[in-house]
This record gives structure tokens, C-alpha cells and sequence, in this order.
């Protein structure tokens, strides 16, 4: 066969979903002959792996007397900015996110995200902090926000900043006092416009204050963007530690990197007799850490002067920088540094989570049925009926 034959025939083989054929579209670039062994260069338009596989089912029938090696020139996929493999991520400016969850509330979520944060940016790195705490927004008090104008720039607010560190809440969002029953759907909402509708710079941290528990903000965040690491914060009794075990199952579910748990509260130095008593206990969470294979990031006792500092407006880490509470705070933040570090840039998935039904299609309608085979066959590699093909 010559060349010329090899044209003609390949006239007969479409371009996956065209009706026009691939010489038509001039993606044959070369062909070169040599006896019965034929090589074929095409560039085609498509990144898809799906389009280069039919064409290397279909060119061999139209040429079948012929031993064929065929090169595909494809367009580079496009480099994701974010740190995601794949699905949604709505701020991919924002490095790493890392969510402070707790079980219950009181138990130092906010103290702790302040003063980590805080510890992060005097070790060098660009952080924020979003308070997703919907039903304590505590963020602006704690860091002497409270009280002050945002700045709107077109439809977009710009975070504050204080101690270095970029600040957004819905407490400085809504008026001081005002109580808003949250609905699911609201939450959503929310958590949303907090990450897509404020100036976040170009971050190398966030950190987000969580409402406590494990309810519809922490899925809508990790089906928002990748989450790079969580931290629990948990007081030492076993009561509390019950509800960090939801947590950290939580963090496995939806696939986050645990970073490790703060065990907030851990005994009390009594500021009159220097005698040490473990109110919530001690120690517990060494233990809990090693259940889940992570690490004790820190662990900070019942201090007056961390209250105190919450009350102020002016955080422990920043203004007593030599206290031994200070120096606890940012050997965890050094922690959390070297795992963020350590892991590669873009093994923090959140596909397995991203809910797969288009909005307003139901799960169980014949379309709904006809997506969720569709992507279950992707996953599995067979044709998702459940008939045993792969
Ligand atoms: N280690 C600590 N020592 C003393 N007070 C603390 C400590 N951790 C937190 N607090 C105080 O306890 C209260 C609850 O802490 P907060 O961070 O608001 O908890 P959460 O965000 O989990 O609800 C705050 O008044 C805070 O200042
Ligand atoms: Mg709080």
C-alpha cells in the first residue's frame, strides 16, 4: 500500500463524535511506509484519553493488512492551580486550607485557631482566618476586629487584617447580637460566599474556625475545596474525647488529612501555690492520637492570661511571646508547618466526595439512576449495571 491508499482509507475513520472524518479535519500529520509496517503521526484536538483510545480501536480496521504504530500529538491538559486532583475547588488562590473541628463547643476551637494562625504568620507564612463558626462568630473579639468596617471593593468585601494575619467572620458580616436560625441550605450558602466573595489574597494558610460538631458546614467545605489538613481540639476528659472520635471519623469520611489534636485545657498551674491539678485530666489524647494515627500537636493548659487574652482582643502567642503557653503554640504550629510541607502539592483530593447529581436532578429519577451508573462504571471500569462485567 502506498500513502496515497492509506489516506483514502483513512477517510472511512469519523473523529469521535464529528460526522467529518480525520483526514477532513487534517489531523493526519504524517504517514511513512515500509513494507507492511506503517506509522501514522496525528495531532488531534481532544485532551481526552476516551477519543485517542477510538481511534486507536477504528484506524486498524480500515488499514488491516497492515502492522500499525500510531503517535498521538494531544493538547497539554490544563495544570490545575489548586492543590485538588479534581473536583471543585472555588479558591484556588488559597494554598492550604486547614479546618479547626471539635466535637462540642467551649473547648478552644477559636482560642486555638487564633493563636495557631498567629503562630503560623510570625514563622514566616501568609495566613487567614475564615470564622465559619455561624453560631459563635468569636473570631473578632478574640483578635480586636470587633467593631470595624469592612471595606467593599465592587460586590466584594476585603478581609481585615490584624497580627499579621487576614480575618474574615460572619460576626462582623451580621450585626453584633443578631441571632439567625441556620438552615442546611443557608449554611451552604454561607460557607460558600465566605470562600468565593471575600478578597482572599494569594494565602499560603487558612485556617477556618468550624461551628463544633460534624454537620453540614464541614461537608460543604470539604466538597468546596481541598482540605488540606484538620486539626481537632479537644479538652482532656473522656466525655469530650467521645465527640473528638466523631471528628477525626469525620476527617477520615471526608477524606482529610488529619493534622493532629490540640489537647486544649490540659491541667491548671494555680497562679497562687504553683501546685499543678488536672481538672479535665491529662494526657488522655496521646492515646486517642495513636487510635487514629496521628499526633498530639500541643498540648496548653487552663491559663488565665489565654482567657484573658481571648477577652482582649490581644492573643497569648503575640503578647507574651515568651511564655511557656506561647512556645507551646508555636512548636504546634511548626508541626503543622512540616505536614503541610511534607505532603505534595497536589495529593489532597476531594473527588470521592463531590456529590455527583447535576442540581435538580433526584438520585432516584430515571436520569438520577442513569448518572449514578454512569459514574459508577467510570469508577469501576465496567458498564455500571452491576452485571459482573469487570
Ligand atoms: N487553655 C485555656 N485556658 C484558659 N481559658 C481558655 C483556654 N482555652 C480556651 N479558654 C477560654 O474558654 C472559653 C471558650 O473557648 P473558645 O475558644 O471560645 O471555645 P470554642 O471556640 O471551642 O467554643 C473562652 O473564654 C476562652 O478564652
Ligand atoms: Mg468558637
Amino acid at each position: 500500500m502506498n500513502i496515497e491508499n492509506i489516506k483514502k482509507s483513512l477517510e472511512n475513520v469519523k473523529y469521535p463524535g464529528f460526522s467529518k472524518s480525520i483526514i477532513d479535519f487534517g489531523f493526519v500529520k504524517d504517514i511513512k511506509v515500509e513494507d507492511k509496517n506503517c506509522t501514522i503521526y496525528l495531532d488531534i484536538t481532544s485532551t481526552s484519553k476516551e477519543v485517542e483510545d477510538e481511534l486507536r480501536r477504528e484506524i486498524p480496521k480500515v488499514l488491516p493488512n497492515l502492522n500499525l504504530i500510531l503517535f498521538f500529538n494531544k493538547p497539554k491538559e490544563e495544570v490545575q492551580k489548586s492543590n485538588s486532583v479534581s473536583g471543585q475547588n472555588i479558591a484556588p488562590q488559597i494554598k492550604k486550607i486547614v479546618m479547626v473541628s471539635s466535637g462540642k463547643g467551649g473547648v478552644g476551637k477559636s482560642t486555638t485557631t487564633v493563636n495557631l494562625a498567629i503562630a503560623t504568620a510570625m514563622q514566616g507564612k501568609k495566613v487567614g482566618i475564615l470564622d465559619a463558626d455561624i453560631y459563635g462568630p468569636n473570631i473578632p473579639r478574640m483578635m480586636g476586629v470587633n467593631g470595624k468596617e469592612v471595606e467593599v471593593v465592587g460586590n466584594k468585601a476585603k478581609p481585615l487584617n490584624a497580627y499579621g494575619v487576614d480575618i474574615m467572620s460572619m460576626g462582623v458580616l451580621m450585626k453584633e447580637g443578631e441571632a439567625v436560625i441556620w438552615r442546611g441550605a443557608m449554611i451552604m450558602k454561607a460557607i460558600q460566599q465566605l470562600l468565593r466573595d471575600i478578597l482572599w489574597e494569594e494565602l499560603d494558610i487558612l485556617f477556618i474556625d468550624m461551628p463544633p460538631g460534624t454537620g453540614d458546614a464541614q461537608l460543604t467545605l470539604a466538597q468546596s475545596v481541598p482540605v488540606s489538613a484538620g486539626i481537632n481540639v479537644t479538652t482532656p476528659q473522656h466525655v469530650a474525647l467521645d465527640d473528638s472520635r466523631r471528628s477525626l471519623d469525620m476527617f477520615q469520611k471526608l477524606h482529610i488529612p488529619t493534622a493532629g489534636i490540640i489537647e486544649n485545657m490540659s491541667g491548671f498551674i494555680c497562679p497562687n501555690c504553683n501546685t499543678e491539678s488536672d481538672i479535665f485530666d491529662k494526657g488522655t489524647c496521646e492515646e486517642l492520637a495513636k487510635e487514629y494515627k496521628t499526633q498530639v500537636l500541643g498540648s496548653l493548659p487552663i491559663e488565665p492570661a489565654i482567657r484573658r487574652g481571648g477577652d482582649s482582643g490581644k492573643p497569648i502567642v503575640y503578647f507574651e511571646p515568651e511564655s511557656i503557653t506561647a512556645k507551646r503554640y508555636m512548636m504546634a504550629a511548626e508541626k503543622l508547618i512540616a505536614m503541610l510541607d511534607s505532603q505534595e502539592s497536589n495529593d489532597i483530593s476531594n473527588e470521592a466526595i463531590q456529590p455527583i447529581m447535576p442540581a435538580g436532578v433526584s438520585a432516584c429519577s430515571p436520569e438520577g439512576q442513569k448518572i449514578k451508573a454512569e459514574h459508577q462504571a467510570k469508577k469501576s471500569g465496567g458498564c455500571g449495571t452491576g452485571c459482573g462485567c469487570k
